[in-house]
């Protein structure tokens, strides 16, 4: 996809409503627990950072950085991690932070890689869903909102590391050249 249009699909209004209703869900759900965030990079940091000042409970950040291989818009089976947690999270509450789940296969690998730590619970807030792309079996417990199978960009979520700043969600559709 050479040259490609942005499209806006949630507007930042739409997502400071989102990220809040979700905080104040997990605020409720994580009262009393010593409950530890990982975010996976790079595509959460800007979910995470949003979603930790709307929470009205007291949480530890952590982030983990996954790698995978196979073609540029495409989790291949093969994940490893390349940056670990720091935090130890035996006995703890964990919920991992996600931009865009698509197979589901990101998520299956850290919650599995995770779970040998013995952690207390592990659930998942991601904030977009392509749940027509699942391949493995893997449920969001807190979901931002559902999206079509399109590409997406903007707010953290890159296409070839460009378009993670803009504050908005937008969706990638190639310009179609006329033949000459
Ligand atoms: P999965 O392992 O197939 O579920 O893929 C999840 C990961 O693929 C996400 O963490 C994103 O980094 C990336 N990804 C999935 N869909 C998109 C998209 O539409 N735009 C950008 N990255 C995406
Ligand atoms: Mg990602």
């Amino acid at each position: 996809m050479d040259q490609h249009h942005l499209n806006r699909l949630i507007t930042a209004e739409e997502i400071a409503s989102i990220v809040k209703k979700l905080a104040d869900q997990i605020s409720r759900d994580y009262i009393g627990k010593e409950l530890i965030l990982v975010c996976i990079l790079k595509g959460a940091f800007m979910f995470l950072s949003d979603l930790v000042r709307q929470l009205q409970i007291p949480v530890q950040v952590d982030f983990v950085r996954l790698a995978s291989y196979g073609s540029g818009m495409k989790t291949s089976g093969k994940i490893e991690i390349t940056k670990d947690i720091e935090i130890p999270i035996e006995g703890k509450d964990v919920l991992i932070i996600e931009d865009i789940i698509d197979s589901g296969r990101t998520l299956q690998f850290l919650k599995d890689r995770l779970a040998l730590s013995n952690p207390r619970s592990i659930k998942v807030c991601a904030l977009l869903d392509k749940k027509s792309r699942r391949e493995v079996e893997m449920e969001a417990d807190y979901l931002g909102t559902e999206v079509e199978d399109i590409f997406i960009v903007g707010y953290g979520i890159d296409f070839n590391e460009n378009y993670r700043s803009l504050p908005e969600v937008y969706y990638v559709t190639p310009i179609d050249h006329p033949k000459k």
